[in-house]
C-alpha cells in the first residue's frame, strides 16, 4: 500500500476525483480509518472537546497533539497524517510556529500541518513551507476563534463577508498551502472558492462542491453524547452498538454468563494440589 503525499491531493484536483479525510486521534481508530482507504486522516484539535472533554479546542495544549499525533502516526500507512497546530502555537510569532510545526513533524510524526486564519497567518504559512513543511490552512468557521466570534456560526452569509473569505483563501494559497479546509460555508460560495482555487478545498458542512469532505469520525459513526452539527451524517450507529455491548457486558458479569469455560486457561492437577 503506498503512503498518500500532498501529490496525491494535487492529482486528485487535477483530474476531479473527491478527497476523503476523517479525524483520529489514537492508533485503534486509526488503523481502522487507514485500512478503510481514507485519503488523509487529520488529528484535529477537536480532540479537545473528543477525547478530553473540554467544551471548546482553546486549550489543548502542542503537548496534547504531538502525543495523538504520535499514536495515529504509527497506524498509519495509507493515509497522509496532518496535525493541527493548536490555538495559541503559532499567533505570536513565525519562530514560534515553525519550532512548534516542527514539533509535529518530528516527534508527531505527521506529513503535514494544519492552521486557521487567513492573512494574519500568511507569514507563518510561508516560514513553514521554506522549511519543507506542508500546510493545510483552515478558514470560514475557525473554532479556535470561538471566543472572539462569540459562537460557532455560519461564515460569509453577507457580501463584505463573502468577499473576505473568498480574498482569504487566495492569499493562503498564494502563501504556499497545498490545501484548504473550509467550516461552515454557505454552499454555492464555498464552490465559487473551490472552482477559483488551484489547491484542493476540503469540505465540512460547506457542501458538495468542495474538491473533498472531512468529518469528525466520532460524528459520523453516532459516538458523540453530546451536540451533533447539522452538517453530520450518522454512516453506521457504532455509537448504539458500543452502548450495547456495554449492557450486554455488565449483564453477563451479574449473572455469571461470562467468562464461558473457552475463555480460560487450564493447570494441571499437581500444580495446584494441596492448596485446597
Ligand atoms: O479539529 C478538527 O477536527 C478540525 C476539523 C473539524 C476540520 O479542524
Amino acid at each position: 500500500m503506498t503512503k498518500n503525499t500532498i501529490l496525491t491531493f494535487r492529482k486528485k484536483k487535477r483530474e476531479g476525483k473527491k478527497l476523503t479525510m476523517l479525524t483520529a486521534y489514537d492508533y485503534t481508530m486509526a488503523r481502522i480509518i487507514d485500512a478503510g482507504q481514507v485519503d488523509a486522516i487529520l488529528v484535529g484539535d477537536s480532540l479537545g472537546n473528543v477525547m478530553l472533554g473540554y467544551a471548546d479546542t482553546v486549550s489543548v495544549t502542542m503537548d496534547d497533539m504531538v502525543h495523538h499525533c504520535a499514536a495515529v502516526s504509527r497506524a498509519t500507512s495509507h493515509a497522509l497524517v496532518v496535525g493541527d497546530m493548536p490555538f495559541m502555537s503559532f499567533q505570536t510569532s513565525v519562530e514560534e510556529a515553525l519550532r512548534n510545526a516542527g514539533r509535529l513533524m518530528k516527534e508527531g510524526r505527521v506529513n503535514a500541518v494544519k492552521l486557521e486564519g487567513g492573512h494574519r497567518v500568511c507569514p507563518q504559512i510561508k516560514a513553514m513551507v521554506q522549511a519543507g513543511i506542508p500546510v493545510m490552512a483552515h478558514l470560514g468557521l475557525t473554532p479556535q476563534s470561538v471566543n472572539a466570534i462569540g459562537g460557532y456560526r455560519v461564515a460569509g452569509r453577507t457580501k463584505g463577508k463573502a468577499e473576505l473569505l473568498l480574498e482569504e483563501s487566495l492569499a493562503v494559497q498564494d502563501a504556499g498551502a497545498f490545501s484548504l479546509v473550509l467550516e461552515c460555508v454557505p454552499v454555492r460560495l464555498a464552490s465559487l472558492i473551490a472552482r477559483r482555487l488551484d489547491i484542493p478545498v476540503i469540505g465540512i458542512g460547506s457542501g458538495n462542491g468542495c474538491d473533498g469532505q472531512v468529518l469528525v469520525t466520532q460524528d459520523m459513526m453516532g459516538m458523540s453524547t453530546d451536540f451533533t452539527p447539522k452538517f453530520v451524517k450518522v454512516f453506521a450507529p457504532v455509537g448504539d452498538a458500543m452502548r450495547k455491548a456495554v449492557a450486554d457486558y455488565v449483564q453477563a458479569v451479574e449473572s455469571c454468563e461470562f467468562p464461558e469455560e473457552q475463555h480460560g486457561f487450564a493447570v494441571d492437577d499437581e500444580a495446584i494440589e494441596g492448596l485446597y
